[in-house]
């Protein structure tokens, strides 16, 4: 990618094409301190107001730097470099980040421990960037005291409070609301497929793990639905083109959103998954295309539930664990509440807090 200039036009080259760039795209971009707002990087005119016919009556690169004198009196100097970067039309910091797909034969994960000062430390970066990578991350250490899951969440953003609570305990009680306030295994799902929008990131912190059983099960989402896009390519699809209804109904709320079991982005690459076989409502369809849905539906219920998709560990009093909840599945070994306490804390938070999270460190960083 290079920025050329011919004839007061500026251009950018990529391998043999050349392309002119719009002189109002550069307009609109004028960075001097009468333009821009040294802080916050807003602009400070609004450039729905501006002649789009503007035009450039000189301009030259020094230094990496195109400076441009606008036919409407605008003086503007941009960093070629930056200007090359708004090509990838995404954003770099966080889409560069690699999904890595894994298995059951995932073993040397990094763990990181909680220190006093994690939340603006180079650490912080690490463990997002850690976190984008396998859709988890587990931090060792965290304190356990008045709800420190809460002040930990809302270090990185804001916690997304639902009709649950700021954060919910995951212990076994009378009357449980939902299984996972059970001592029953709980096969591997996502959380609250029936909110819109779905939770994004899950943080379950240990308490107490006094039980034998109990292990906390992952499963990668991302890995099983590109196996079954290689191997079932029908299942795929039907997977990924009709909508259910998940619901969930209690006594002063009824929640409800429609999904397909594998959400695909507007370039066709894995999106999101949602799976609670318990919840799920396929609608009427034709019944040769309601066999197909039961039979990819059952195919990717058995791949989730296989071992040698999942891993399992068990959460040690302190650890944290977050995790994607559009991407990973996640479950729990039963246990025996006779043999001890057992106590999670959960509580959800945004992409927008783990990514501008991420954005504001490697900024801080130069990373
Ligand atoms: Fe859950």
């Amino acid at each position: 990618m290079k920025i050329e200039l011919s004839n007061n036009k500026v251009f950018y080259k990529n391998g043999t094409s050349s392309e002119e760039i719009h002189p109002f795209w550069l307009r609109e971009r004028a960075n001097g301190e009468k333009h821009l707002d040294k802080g916050t990087q807003q602009r400070l005119f609004d450039p729905t107001s501006l002649d789009v016919e503007v035009q450039i009556k000189e301009a030259q690169i020094k230094d990496q730097i195109l400076e441009i004198n606008f036919n409407d009196g605008v003086n503007s100097k941009l960093d070629i470099n930056l200007i090359a970067q708004e090509f990838s039309k995404k954003d770099i910091a966080v889409h560069s980040i690699e999904k890595i797909k894994w298995d059951s034969s995932l073993k040397s994960i990094k763990n990181f421990e909680f220190k006093d000062d994690l939340f603006e430390s180079e650490e912080m970066y690490n463990i997002l960037v850690s976190f984008y990578k396998y859709g988890f991350v587990i931090i060792k250490k965290v304190p356990t005291e008045d709800n420190y899951l809460v002040k930990f969440a809302n270090s990185i953003g804001s916690v997304r409070r639902t009709n649950f609570g700021e954060h919910f305990n995951v212990k076994s009680k009378p009357n449980p609301n939902d299984l996972a306030y059970t001592s029953l295994p709980l096969a591997p799902h996502t959380d609250n497929p029936y909110r819109n929008p779905v939770p994004c990131i899950q943080i379950l912190h240990c308490i107490t793990n006094e039980v034998k059983g109990g292990f906390s099960t992952l499963v990668d989402g991302f890995t099983v639905t590109e196996i079954l896009k290689k191997d079932n390519p029908e299942f795929y699809d039907i997977l990924t083109k009709v909508k259910v209804r998940f619901k969930f109904i209690d006594k002063d709320i009824v929640l409800e959103d429609w999904s397909e079991l594998i959400k695909l982005d507007e370039y066709n690459q894995f999106k999101q998954v949602r799976f609670s076989p318990r919840l799920d409502y396929v609608p009427i369809l034709e019944k040769k295309d309601l066999d197909l849905y039961y039979k990819a539906r059952k195919k990717i219920s058995d791949l989730y539930n296989s071992e040698k998709y999942r891993i399992e560990f068990k959460l040690q009093p302190g650890d944290l664990l977050m995790m994607d909840n559009h991407r990973l599945l996640h479950g729990r070994t039963e246990f025996d509440v006779n043999e001890g306490n057992r106590f999670l804390q959960g509580c959800y938070i945004e992409f927008d807090s783990t990514e501008g999270k991420l954005r504001h460190l490697k900024r801080k960083y130069n990373l």
